[in-house]
């Protein structure tokens, strides 16, 4: 890993002037890199990444969550390479995409049947729309500070930096309408006593609870989830675990394995298309039967289409990965991994003495500079962002990259990848003014 120039080469040069003329902002829609650190992929394998100017880096981002086997993984590589073969995209029924249907209803508990989407996006937005079909209501409850893609629905109160008095929605883009707000009410993550109240007045009006199993950073309090699932059932709402993030990762049958809840429907996403664009909308049956064209004319209908869904290479990328997924050990060692990592970080902010702390699970967590409890969104807007921005700066100089607030560990990542990155995490503590208090302590 190269921490010793940070000079590019004029073809990197070059390649994000092109970027900065051509893309809004030089990036794809993910948060930008500052100026100096800038780089451009040139390729990924296992737990690194190079970029055109050759410096190697050691990636924590996975593309965002899906690379759980790394990058360029040998099985997913040889999948891809025969499907290419026999072609890449037909818009009909195909075998790879049946057989990855077949094995998500085998390992997702609430999976009955599958409908195929390209993003997770579309899947948290069919989900909402199969919910009001059978429910024959239109409104829906998020929980403040959880995301679902960037659709109108579901940019409400993801982000919000003056939160309002619940249930109230404030849209976290331009460009929504206005009237949407109204279709959405938030609710406190972790607050089951906030929610029943919510529920309580509201639930005649709604079509379903959305909810990310595991928010962001946020594990449930013990009998959240199930609280939920309980509340969800007296009223006979539709209870949608949005397991973009944690499906196959936090286990084979994702979170709703791990935590031992089954909601109606989920949403999947990121690895099961190993790296490729594909997610799914997958649940129980009699909702999930809106979809039949069959029903086409009637009011039951939900119509869903899109030109790459079931598209075969991502099919057989998926398939791959979950191959690999299913090899003994292999959650095990994952877990491992994280928890080597998590505990190591942990230790290092002990020993700090800042008012740090990390969070999250084995497998996705990272730094919070608060010593504030954490359970739900207003709790996490103690924390102090500068300190964090300046900790990934100063890893993104010596090599490590990672996400903005989060940190993904995958299978390739090695005892030796995580002793190096300890030790840059602990220079990197180092590094942080002392005296400096949280923001908003
Ligand atoms: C929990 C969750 N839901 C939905 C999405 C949206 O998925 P996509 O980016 O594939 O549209 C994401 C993306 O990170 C996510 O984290």
């Amino acid at each position: 890993m190269s921490t010793a120039s940070r000079t590019r080469t004029s073809e990197e040069s070059r390649i994000l002037e092109v970027a900065a003329e051509h893309l809004p902002g030089g990036v794809l829609g993910s948060s930008r890199m500052p100026e100096d650190l800038a780089f451009v992929v040139k390729r990924g394998r296992g737990s690194k990444l190079w970029d055109v100017s050759g410096r190697e880096y050691l990636d924590y981002l996975l593309g965002s969550g899906p690379m759980i086997l790394g990058h360029a993984h040998p099985a997913v590589v040889a999948a891809v390479r025969e499907q290419l073969e026999n072609g890449t995209t037909y818009f009909m029924v195909n075998e790879p995409i049946v057989r990855l249907a077949e094995e998500l209803c085998r390992a997702v508990p609430c999976a009955e049947q599958v409908r195929f989407t390209s993003t997770g996006t579309e899947a948290t937005f069919f989900a909402l729309r199969a919910a009001r079909a059978w429910r024959k209501r239109e409104k829906i409850m998020k929980f403040e500070g959880g995301y679902h893609g960037s659709h109108d629905y579901a940019l409400m109160s993801s982000t919000p930096k003056a939160p309002k008095a619940f249930p109230a929605a404030t849209p976290d883009s331009a460009g929504i309408p206005h009237v949407i707000e109204g279709e959405v009410l938030v609710a406190p993550y972790n607050d089951l006593a906030t929610v029943e109240a919510l529920l309580a007045v509201h639930a005649d009006t709604l079509a379903a609870v959305i909810v990310e199993p595991f928010q962001r950073l946020l594990a449930p309090q013990p009998g959240f989830l199930a609280g939920l699932r309980a509340l969800t059932t007296r009223y006979q709402i539709p209870l949608i675990f949005d397991e973009v993030v944690t499906g196959f990762r936090f286990a084979y049958g994702g979170a709703q394995e791990y935590y031992g809840v089954v909601p109606d429907l989920c949403a999947l996403g990121k690895i099961i298309g190993g790296g490729f664009p594909l997610a799914a909308v997958a649940g129980r049956r009699d909702i999930m039967k809106a979809f039949d064209p069959r029903l086409d004319g009637t009011p039951d209908f939900v119509a869903q289409v899109g030109t790459l869904n079931g598209n075969p290479v991502a099919a057989v990328a998926g398939l791959a990965t979950l191959v690999e997924l299913r090899k003994p050990g292999a959650y095990a060692r994952l877990h491992q991994t994280g928890r080597a990592l998590r505990d190591g970080v942990a230790e290092l902010l002990k020993r700090s003495g800042l008012p740090a702390q990390v969070i999250g699970e084995t497998t996705v967590f990272d730094i919070v500079f608060t010593d504030r409890p954490l359970t739900d969104y207003r709790a996490m807007l103690t924390a102090d962002g500068a300190m964090l921005k300046a900790f990934n700066t100063y890893c993104l100089e010596r090599g490590i990259v990672k996400g903005k607030e989060k940190l993904y560990v995958s299978l390739a990542h090695s005892d030796e990848d995580v002793a190096r990155t300890l030790e840059v995490f602990e220079a990197a503590l180092r590094s942080l003014p002392r005296s400096r208090q949280t923001a908003r302590a």
